[in-house]
């Protein structure tokens, strides 16, 4: 069983929270994953490392109230246990080398971008951020992005904060007005990081995406996040999550991960039909 530590509401459909999870947290790097279950009847979801303190042997989750599971996560408070907690998953993000990066992060990506630029900054990189939401009221991470970042630029759709547009309309400005990156890294919806790759092709700017595919055991042994990568099968959970943006089939992975659209909505519709008779 794993304790919460902590818990936090983001915003009104993001919460964070502390686990105490120490073997985890003593391997853990950035770009990683876990995979949870609420409780022993629980499926199994994956959710990234957003952080981690070695010495108080915590690991942060920041995740999107989404479907059945992540509700149930969200019932949870301060003190009560998840059943399972299994990681460090996939590989860590490679960071070796890279003197100046752009992190695009779009919506709860951003949780995923976090702990990316943070480890990029304390290695000396210049790290440039652009950070997009639907509107305000979603903003995430806002301080947690500055205090990483040489430069950061805040997008929303309806401009009710930063400046209204996709993310895509700076990095371009950025890369056309010369600015020189080792690489960008995109992480987000699919759609958003198919723009990304498409913004940045054209400049052959190296653009690293992070792929969230359904996933089941998180070993490379279900194929259910499979992938084609540069017209080669791959498996997220082990060869990834992060892979080589202009190789990626991305119109294939759309469809998959739609594939199991009923049978999710069926679960909400289950976890607010117990929730309303609980209330009641
Ligand atoms: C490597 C990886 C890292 C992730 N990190 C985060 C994170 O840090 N924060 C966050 O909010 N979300 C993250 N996700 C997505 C998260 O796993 C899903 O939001 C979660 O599984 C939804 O479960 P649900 O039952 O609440 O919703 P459902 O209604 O079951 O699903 C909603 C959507 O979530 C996705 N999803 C559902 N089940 C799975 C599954 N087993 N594996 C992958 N995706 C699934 C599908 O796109 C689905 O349409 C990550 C996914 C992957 C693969
Ligand atoms: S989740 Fe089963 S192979 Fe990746």
């Amino acid at each position: 069983m794993y304790r919460i530590l902590t818990k936090r509401q983001l915003n009104p459909t993001v919460t964070m929270m502390d686990i105490y999870a120490p073997l985890v947290a003593q391997k853990a790097q950035a770009g990683q994953f876990i995979i949870l279950r609420v409780d022993e009847d629980g499926e199994r979801i994956p959710l990234t490392v957003a952080g981690f303190d070695r010495e108080a042997g915590t690991v942060k989750i920041i995740f999107q109230i989404v479907g059945g599971t992540t509700m149930r996560l969200n019932e949870k408070n301060e003190g009560e246990y998840i059943s399972d907690f299994v990681g460090p998953l996939g590989c860590a993000t490679r960071t070796e080398g890279l003197k100046k990066v752009c992190i695009v992060g779009g919506g709860v990506g951003c949780a995923i971008a976090l702990p990316v630029a943070q480890k990029l900054h304390a290695q000396g990189a210049i790290v440039h951020s652009i950070i997009g939401f639907r509107n305000k009221d979603l903003l995430i991470l806002e301080d947690e992005f500055k205090a990483c970042s040489d430069k950061l630029t805040i997008m929303t759709d309806d401009g009710s904060y930063g400046r209204q547009g996709v993310v895509t309309v700076p990095l371009k400005e950025a890369i056309s007005g010369g600015e020189q990156y080792d690489e960008v890294i995109t992480i987000g919806p699919l759609i958003m990081m198919k723009f990304v790759v498409a913004t940045t092709k054209p400049f052959n700017v190296p653009t690293v995406v992070s792929m969230n595919p359904i996933m089941i055991d998180g070993t490379g042994m279900c194929g259910g996040c499979r992938l084609t990568v540069g017209g080669k099968t791959k498996f997220a959970c082990v060869d990834g999550p992060d892979f080589n943006g202009s190789e990626v089939d991305f119109d294939e992975a759309m469809a998959r991960s739609s594939m199991y659209a009923e049978f999710e909505k069926r679960e909400r519709e289950n976890f607010c039909n117990l929730f309303k008779k609980e209330v009641e």
